[in-house]
């Protein structure tokens, strides 16, 4: 017997630091455009959050990142009146599902996990438990709702095979063929691939130490055109093709993130700015980004100003959530013999 689980988007960002221009263009973006699509439910991954130092032991830090997320995914176009937004910790059947899930996983799946190799580095015997068992409770995330299709980056492909893994593990162990469906990873593409603006060949990433490798959601226009005036260049001029581009990482960079800013082929761009100098590219490149990206900073800010409205938005999308995976919990309880 295969039923069919009806389409249903779940995707999640952690609430450390303020987002980035990758997050915006390789994440929140295409979350914005599945809400066409699909039902979806989007997360504030707070108790993912404290699996390590930056987020553990700062409670004022934690909230106040909980809710600046929360008001970027707003900002971006993730509509609380469509989607279902809030926040792990207020639905507590992500926790009850995922000490359920620690029993289904198997010690040798959490081994190979190569996120948690890199996340704990030398120290693996100081690392949290809970960096260790961070797959299961993503996967509890997903399956809590019987989601089926999960955007994330490629960074989280493994992770999404292991909540597959756990998923038809328990099917089978509890005799309930079908219960979970196997949640399809939706990976987006490597063209949204946003890298460090002082490093072609390094991810943006909000740990860099320096500020200026990353555009933040947050930055106002003139710190944007800066760090674009700064971004790293070679000494060529523009190529006038897609293999023009090929060993030129920081080009190539630029031209995808202006690409993808325009919301136009990389091709176009390139035909574009065929042969123009570096200077000429970036002060179209500033204004474009000034263009796309002050509004969205602007909303966060008026979005910040009234914390009560944003707690009461993740409050509401909680209770919708909660009423979705109440019933899936209790009869999760059932299937493995809790009683009451
Ligand atoms: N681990 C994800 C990341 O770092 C965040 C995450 C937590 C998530 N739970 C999830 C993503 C469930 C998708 C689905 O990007």
């Amino acid at each position: 017997m295969t039923t069919t689980h009806p389409n249903l988007v779940f995707s999640g960002m952690q609430p450390t630091n303020t987002l980035h221009l990758g997050n915006y263009l390789g994440a929140l973006r295409n979350w914005v455009k599945m809400q066409d699509q699909m039902p979806c439910i989007y997360c504030v991954v707070d108790m993912h959050a404290i699996t390590q130092d930056s987020g553990y032991g700062h409670a004022k830090d934690l909230s106040q990142s909980t809710r600046e997320v929360t008001a970027a995914y707003i900002a971006s176009g993730v509509d609380p009146a469509r989607s279902i937004l809030f926040n792990q910790s207020q639905v507590a059947a992500h926790a009850e599902l995922a000490w359920v899930l620690n029993c289904v996983g198997r010690l040798g799946w959490l081994d190979r996990m190569t996120q948690f190799k890199e996340k704990s580095g030398k120290h693996k015997e100081r690392s949290s438990v809970g960096l260790y068992t961070y797959p299961v409770l993503m996967a509890a995330d997903i399956l809590v709702y019987k989601a089926t299709h999960v955007p994330v980056g490629e960074d989280q492909r493994q992770h999404l095979e292991l909540a597959r893994d756990i998923a038809q593990k328990f099917n089978n162990d509890f005799d309930a063929p079908d219960f979970f469906p196997l949640p399809e990873p939706v990976i987006m593409g490597t063209a949204t691939r946003v890298m460090s603006l002082r490093d072609g060949t390094k991810k943006m990433s909000k740990t860099d130490e320096s500020d200026y490798s990353r555009i933040n959601l947050t930055d106002d226009a003139d710190a944007i055109a800066q760090k674009i005036k700064k971004a790293k260049t070679d000494p060529n001029p523009l190529p006038d093709s897609e293999k023009g581009l090929e060993g030129r990482p920081e080009a190539e960079n630029l031209i995808n993130i202006f690409a993808a800013l325009a919301e136009e082929p990389r091709e176009k761009t390139i035909a574009h700015f065929a042969g123009q100098t570096f200077s000429v590219f970036k002060n179209e490149f500033a204004e474009l980004a000034v263009e796309k990206l002050t509004p969205i900073a602007a909303e966060m800010r008026r979005l910040l100003a009234d914390k009560a409205e944003i707690d009461r938005i993740l409050k509401a999308g909680a209770e919708k959530a909660h009423a979705i995976a109440a019933p899936i919990m209790a009869d999760v309880k059932k299937l493995v013999g809790f009683v009451g």
